[in-house]
């Protein structure tokens, strides 16, 4: 970077709220704006948003980033994105087909049980990595596609645009010059093949997608275009990044070190580790594509849970708590779980929309067992908070099968992190460190390190001197070994969760 033109503004747009972050060269946070982004329900199971407001969501935080730090020091901007999220647009107009179809929404499930009972499933995962499911974007395209009149030929005519949040964001920035998205989000349109890095016909024509609909695929990190036309934001910025958040955090992390692995604590959790190959048998994981670091791709393998913190807020209802004032709350469950020794043999399974990885059992049903007289609300909360720790054993576990995983430390970050006896109960139950990142704009600060690695490349070195600091919670090896009984027991309890009522 130049010394007059030395701050990159990574716009981080996810599913509650666009944010915008400067940094400066030592990898600062200058200054930070957030808006934030309705989500619409319009029936159960349908989850949606707008695209034209996340565009001005994200155009408005970027412009104010930009002018707090005066344009001219701009070097770069970086995007970071919602992964799964997908849109289609006319080519001519870039009006949206429709609302944009959130990685939250199943609407798509019917489709995605016909491929199973197509015996789809396996083909589908060898060549994508990602089981059959509605998260992914590929059903949610074609869902766009027969949304509108004639959707399908005129996507084979290219009248139409179908992509992920970074195209449609990338679109927007460049009054239609650029029509890409990087490989990371490509990667989880489950249209990708993971081994050549291209579009596979196969999958295009199972999900019957025409490829001139899609963008050209870019590697993560690199030119990706020049701003052009948008209300507050000068023309001829470089985007020189684009990459999935969850992909960027484990970049901010550590870069994708081996044996670094991420997991983010939020509604749900997703856990990532960097692999060397595309290659894994593991049914329960899905394998993806970390990034492109311009010079090659860097694979990860990722289990999404769907309820973590959101079990914790599930129980903070059920048991009342919900009703205190947030700091209340807040505090209650910091200070709650530690002020028991245990939980009474009380477990946890949060199934409440069936598991997610490494069980996928859609139809599980939630459990609370081994309730006795003296349970009271310290030991239910306590049940909820170990409950995510738990999860996340059981997904580190499977990553154990694969060749190429080590653990060396979790990394972690995400709003439930702040909770000290939380981390400590996961470092004593993993026994290994919890790394933890108390710098909420990881997202960001990875995009903007490939950013800023496209723009002159640095050293590995160079570039794990500008990554934020970790706070380090050691695990006790005498707790270790007694945890594992619990983790045992908590075992049983999930394997009870398959049972239905009538
Ligand atoms: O896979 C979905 C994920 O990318 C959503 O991230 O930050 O919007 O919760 P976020």
């Amino acid at each position: 970077m130049s010394a007059t033109k030395n701050i990159i503004i990574a716009l981080d747009e996810g599913t509650t709220n666009a944010k915008a972050v400067a940094l400066n060269e030592a990898g600062e946070v200058l200054v930070k704006f957030s808006q934030p982004l309705s989500i619409q329900t319009p029936r159960e199971g349908w989850v949606e948003q707008s695209g034209t407001l996340l565009v001005e969501a994200s155009v408005e935080v970027l412009a104010k980033a930009i002018k707090a730090v005066g344009a001219e020091k701009v070097s770069a901007l970086a995007i970071s994105n919602q992964r799964e999220t997908a849109i289609g647009w006319y080519r001519n107009s870039s009006a949206p087909l429709h609302a944009a179809l959130s990685w939250q929404c199943s609407r798509t499930a019917d489709f995605c049980e016909g491929l199973r009972r197509d015996n789809l499933a396996n083909k589908i995962k060898s060549v994508t990595g990602l089981p059959v499911a509605p998260l992914f974007s590929g059903s949610k395209l074609r869902w766009l596609l027969d949304s509108v009149p004639d959707g399908f030929a005129l996507a084979e005519k290219g009248e139409i645009c179908l992509g992920t949040i970074d195209s449609w964001l990338l679109w927007n920035l460049t009054a239609g010059e650029s029509f890409y998205c990087d490989y990371s989000n490509a990667s989880r349109t489950q249209l990708l093949n993971l081994v050549t890095g291209g579009w596979d016909e196969e999958m295009l024509n199972i999900f019957q997608i025409p490829r001139k609909a899609l963008p050209d695929i870019k590697p993560s990190s690199g030119l990706f275009g020049y701003t052009k036309g948008v209300n507050g934001i000068p023309d001829g910025i470089p985007i020189m990044a684009m990459v999935g958040d969850s992909h960027a955090a484990l970049f901010g992390h550590a870069l994708g070190e081996a044996g670094c692995v991420k997991a983010t604590y939020g509604t749900g959790s997703s856990v990532m580790a960097p692999v060397n190959s595309a290659q894994c048998n593991i049914q329960a994981l899905a394998t993806t594509i970390a990034w492109h670091n311009g010079a090659s791709l860097v694979y990860g393998l990722e289990g999404n849970i769907p309820h973590t913190g959101d079990a914790v807020a599930w129980m903070a209802d059920s048991t009342g708590l919900s009703e205190l004032p947030q700091d209340e709350l807040n505090h209650e469950l910091n200070t709650l779980p530690a002020s028991v020794e245990n939980t009474l043999g009380v477990y946890f399974v949060p199934a409440l929309t069936g598991l997610g990885a490494p069980w996928w059992a859609d139809n599980a049903r939630g459990l609370i067992c081994g309730l006795n007289r003296g349970v009271k609300r310290a030991h239910l909360i306590r049940a909820a908070l170990e409950a995510i720790t738990y999860q996340i054993a059981d997904v580190v576990a499977a990553m154990r099968q694969h060749p190429d995983f080590t653990l060396t430390a979790l990394m972690v970050d995400g709003g439930p992190t702040k909770n000290d006896w939380l981390m400590q109960y996961q470092a004593d139950l993993l026994g290994c460190p919890v790394m933890r990142s108390d710098i909420p704009e990881l997202s960001a600060i990875g995009a903007a390190l490939l950013a800023r690695n496209a723009i002159s490349p640095l050293t590995q070195d160079e570039m794990r001197a500008l990554l934020p600091v970790h706070v380090e919670f050691r695990p006790d090896p005498n707790r270790h070994q007694q945890l594992q009984q619990r983790w045992q027991e908590w075992r049983l309890a999930v394997e009870k969760t398959l049972w239905q009522p009538a």
